[in-house]
This record gives structure tokens, C-alpha cells and sequence, in this order.
């Protein structure tokens, strides 16, 4: 049987960190579809179709992976899309307090959904959207954090901001 695997996050915006654990889980599972949540309470810097593009146009290569959003439960999401895997990403221990919560609140709302943690490549251990975005707004450089469309883009809205 296919095993599909969801990889669930804010993705404002994606980085190289993301995109590396989306081509380790890519390899793992049969299927594997990267949901940004809708989130009203949160202020992103992107909007949801933004993200949601920069984020297909990372996986562009790669043929078993597809880009949505959600809103709600994201355990539900999982049960709605047949999707028996939540993939999520351990830089380091200090991310694991969070995930752990996270992924045993998310055990008991459904026992049909497994987290699945990742580690991304080593040099991605301190990449973060929110380091990123403040990096980028301090005039600092972001090259190699973020793939290049997404660079430029951020450069724009952070243009528009100052303004
Ligand atoms: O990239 P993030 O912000 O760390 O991702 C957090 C995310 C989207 C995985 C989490 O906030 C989530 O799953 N939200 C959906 C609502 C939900 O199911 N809440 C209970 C989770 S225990």
C-alpha cells in the first residue's frame, strides 16, 4: 500500500533547511504533501498563494511530492488526505521539547496518524524563516539560506515595508 506522508508548516518563507528535509522525506515515502497552514492569528510576512508558490517552485524536480494549505486540525488534514505519516524536522534538542508536545497531543487525537522526525543536513542546523526574515531586514545576507526566487522576493517585500 502507498504510504503518504504530510509535512505541515508556516513555510514564511521556505528555506534550504525545508527544502532538504522535503528531498530526504520525498525519498522516503511514497507521497508526500507539504501543507502550509492558514493561520489567522498569526501576521506572516507572505501571504498563503506567495508561499505556496515559492514553495512549488522548490519542488519542481521532484515528482511525488505536491504543495497545499490547511486550516484546523492538522490531524484531520492527515485523515482527509489519506496521509498516515506527520513529517516534521529536529534541528536540535532545543526544537525537540515543542515536537514532542506536539506529536503526542497529535497521538491522541488520532492513533492513525504517526509523527515522523527528521534531522536536515547539518549545515541547515541553525537555518530558520524567522532568522532569515530578521537577517534579511537588518541589510544582512541571506545568500545560500534561501533559494534564489525567494531571496529576491524577500528583498522585495522588505523594500516595500520600509518604505
Ligand atoms: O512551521 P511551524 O509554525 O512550526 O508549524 C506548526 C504547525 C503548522 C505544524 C502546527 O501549528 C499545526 O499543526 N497547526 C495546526 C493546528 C493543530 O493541529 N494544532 C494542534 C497541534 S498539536
Amino acid at each position: 500500500m502507498e504510504t503518504r506522508a504530510v509535512y505541515p508548516g508556516s513555510f514564511d518563507p521556505v528555506t534550504n533547511g525545508h527544502i532538504d528535509l522535503i528531498q530526504r522525506s520525498s525519498a522516503l515515502f511514497d507521497k508526500l504533501i507539504v501543507a502550509i497552514l492558514r493561520n489567522t492569528e498569526k501576521t506572516p510576512l507572505f501571504t498563503v498563494p506567495e508561499r505556496e508558490e515559492m514553495l512549488e517552485h522548490a519542488v519542481r524536480g521532484l515528482k511525488n511530492v505536491s504543495v497545499t494549505s490547511f486550516a484546523g486540525l492538522l490531524v484531520d488534514y492527515a485523515e482527509q488526505i489519506g496521509a498516515s505519516v506527520i513529517v516534521r524536522g529536529i534541528r536540535a534538542v532545543s526544537d525537540y521539547e515543542y515536537e514532542l508536545q506536539m506529536a503526542l497531543m497529535n497521538r491522541r487525537l488520532s492513533s492513525r496518524v504517526e509523527t515522523v522526525f527528521m534531522l536536515p543536513a547539518e549545515s541547515y542546523s541553525f537555518l530558520s524563516s524567522k532568522l532569515v526574515k530578521e537577517v534579511a531586514q537588518l541589510g544582512g545576507s541571506i545568500h545560500g539560506f534561501v533559494p534564489a526566487d525567494v531571496e529576491q522576493r524577500l528583498r522585495g517585500k522588505l523594500r516595500v515595508k520600509q518604505e
